[in-house]
Order: C-alpha cells, then sequence, then structure tokens
C-alpha cells in the first residue's frame, strides 16, 4: 500500500479509502455485516486505512457496520463520517432540527454517530453539504467547539461551489479556528468540473482531496452499454447510476476506457482508478466496493503506470458537464 499525508494534517492515509455506503440495509444493492465483513477484512489486510461513512448512509447502518467491523483496529485506521442530510424517516419539513448544519443539530448528529460507531471519536467530520441558512460564523465555531471537546480530530467538507468554501476558511482564519482540512467532491473520468476551481483552490490550501464515486458508481467500469436498459442490481435500485451518467458522451469516453484496458490487459474499473491515481493532488479517491475483488483491483492499479499518451487518450474525448452532486 502507499500512504500519502491527509492535507496540512500529521496524518497519513493510504492512496485509497473504502467507502462504506455500500454497507446497510437501505437499498437492494446494499450489503449487510456478513457481506460487508471480508471486503473490509481484504482491505485492512491490504493496507487500507482510510473508510468513510456518514449518518444518512442507510439511516446509520452504515456507522454501525463501520464501528462493529473497525473497532478492533480503531488505534490503526482513519474514521470519517458526515453530517447534514435528514435520517431516513425525519424530513427536512415535518423535522426541521433534524438536518443541515445549525449548531443545534450538528452538536446531536455527532453524539448519535459516535454512538453507532460505538467510538469516542471520529478522525474526520465532513459537512457532506453546505447548509445555506446557517452563518459560516455558527458552522465554523460549531465544528472547532467539536474539535476542542474531543469528538473530532478534523473537519472536511464535500460537494459545494469553490467560493463557499474558500468563504468557509477565509471565516475560520479570521477567528483563529481550524479549517477544514479536506474536501470529498464528485470527480472521476466523465466528470472533471472540479479541475476547473475547487482542485486549484485545494492544492493552492493544502488541502486533501478524497473524490467520491471515482468510477462514477459503477458507469465507468464498462458494465454499461449503450442503449441496452442497465440490469445490475445497483442500476436497478439507485437512482443516481443512470441519470447522473450514461449520456452520449460519457460513453465515448468508457469505450476508451475499455479500449486502453484491452490494450493493458487489466480492468477498465482499475484503467479508471489509475488514471485518478496519475494525480497527484488526489490524496484517495473513496471507491465503492460490493465484491472483495473490487478492493483486489483496486489496490493493484496503483502499480497500473499510464503513459502521458494514455491520459491524454482519456481525457480528450470530455466535455463540460452541468454541475451534478450540489447545488
Ligand atoms: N460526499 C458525497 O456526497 C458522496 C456521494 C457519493 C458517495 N460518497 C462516498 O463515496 C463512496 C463510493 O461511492 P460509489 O459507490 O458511488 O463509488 P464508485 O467507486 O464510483 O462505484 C462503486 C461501484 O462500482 C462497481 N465496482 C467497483 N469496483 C469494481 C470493479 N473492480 N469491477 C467492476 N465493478 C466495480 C460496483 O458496482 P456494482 O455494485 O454494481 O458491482 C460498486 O458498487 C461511498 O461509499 C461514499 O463513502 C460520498
Amino acid at each position: 500500500m502507499k500512504y500519502t499525508s491527509f492535507g496540512k494534517t500529521g496524518i497519513r492515509v493510504s492512496r485509497l479509502c473504502l467507502g462504506m455506503m455500500s454497507f446497510g440495509n437501505q437499498q437492494a444493492w446494499h450489503l449487510e455485516i456478513e457481506d460487508a465483513k471480508p471486503i473490509v477484512k481484504k482491505a485492512l489486510d491490504l493496507g487500507i486505512n482510510f473508510f468513510d461513512t456518514a449518518d444518512v448512509y442507510s439511516a446509520g447502518r452504515s456507522e454501525e457496520i463501520t464501528g462493529e467491523l473497525l473497532s478492533d483496529y480503531r488505534d490503526d485506521v482513519v474514521i470519517a463520517t458526515k453530517v447534514f442530510f435528514p435520517i431516513e424517516g425525519f424530513t427536512a419539513e415535518a423535522s426541521p432540527n433534524r438536518s443541515g448544519l445549525s449548531r443545534y443539530h450538528v452538536f446531536r448528529a455527532i453524539k448519535a454517530s459516535l454512538e453507532r460507531l460505538k467510538m469516542e471519536y471520529v478522525d474526520l467530520y465532513q459537512i457532506h453539504r453546505l447548509d445555506k441558512s446557517v452563518s459560516p460564523e455558527e458552522l465554523m465555531r460549531t465544528l472547532n467547539y467539536l474539535i476542542e471537546s474531543g469528538s473530532v480530530l478534523h473537519i472536511g467538507a464535500s460537494s459545494m461551489f469553490t467560493w463557499q468554501l474558500a468563504k468557509l476558511q477565509w471565516v475560520a482564519d479570521k477567528l483563529g479556528l481550524e479549517p477544514f482540512s479536506s474536501m470529498q467532491n464528485h470527480y472521476n473520468l466523465v466528470y472533471r468540473e472540479e479541475e476547473r476551481e475547487m482542485i486549484p483552490f485545494c492544492i493552492d490550501q493544502n488541502m486533501a482531496i478524497i473524490p467520491w464515486s471515482p468510477l462514477a458508481r459503477g458507469f465507468l467500469t464498462g458494465k454499461y452499454s449503450r442503449g441496452i436498459q442497465p440490469k445490475s442490481v445497483r442500476a436497478k435500485s439507485d437512482p443516481f447510476l443512470e441519470k447522473r451518467y450514461f449520456k452520449d458522451e460519457d460513453f465515448e469516453i468508457v469505450e476508451r476506457v475499455k479500449q486502453l484496458s484491452e490494450e493493458k490487459e487489466v480492468s477498465p474499473a482499475q484503467i479508471a482508478l489509475a488514471w485518478l491515481f496519475t494525480k497527484s493532488y488526489v490524496t484517495a479517491p473513496v471507491l465503492g466496493a460490493t465484491k472483495v475483488e473490487h478492493v483486489e483491483q483496486a489496490v493493484e492499479a496503483l502499480d497500473i503506470s499510464l503513459s502521458s499518451g494514455d491520459i491524454s487518450f482519456l481525457e480528450e474525448p470530455y466535455t463540460p458537464h452541468p454541475i451534478i452532486g450540489h447545488s
């Protein structure tokens, strides 16, 4: 395994993070603990030390599974979770204080996450989205209180516009508070809008960059074809997969991924990940896995080298996309 610094923090993380959204019971493609266990075990055996969950994943079940499978390894793993979205059963309309980033909710949400994880603290607490109704001052003070009170070691942000992140970091600096250490953003071969503003900003600020859906929810694995109704369990039960990808221009890229994978005798998923690994600014893609071999292949991809010609071949057909993942 290769390890790298997590932004400005002193933490060393594996160059691959295992996303725990696959584990739970909310959608047909989610795996319960018995099936999650060998995947997490394989990740640990291969040196992955970085795991990402959220309170909203399977209404907290993902956090419970994360805690059950990783508590024995607590002093060797980096645990990240998130807050913002309403947990199933509590709509923002009917339960207005059970989501978002108010001090009221965040204070309760971290306690609930720690209880589900059965941990005293998390290493990274991320805001899953920006809550425009909460002032940057309230948000940064609340998150810093969690650091000072020992519930959280570092704080991170997820998908938003660059100017919004810049404002939060500026407010933290103005108040003498700890800024966000990381950005978890939507970034893969078929969605590269982040290269325009967010990634240069994070590089400038020495923030960790941990892309979510690095395989575009499986689209970049080459298992789907133009004009053919997707049949995988995930495609049938993940409402975002077909909606976010599957455009003609996306297929053009996946066809190049497949072509290169045949030439190099590796899988398309490995090419898509190897491309991300060529970007030194990517700290660790947050991989989703539903089989042990997904983790094995992802780790092998760390050793696949792509030439500048290969990279240009994969990148060349990309055209600008509308924003996907935040608004
Ligand atoms: N911050 C955010 O807003 C946000 C949003 C989304 C996700 N996330 C995080 O990102 C993580 C990953 O998200 P994701 O599941 O969408 O990621 P992904 O890595 O883009 O897609 C994962 C899917 O790709 C397929 N796959 C993976 N490796 C494969 C291989 N070697 N061969 C064939 N297929 C392979 C599997 O599909 P099948 O199951 O169909 O086989 C798997 O479910 C989540 O667990 C979560 O932690 C964060």
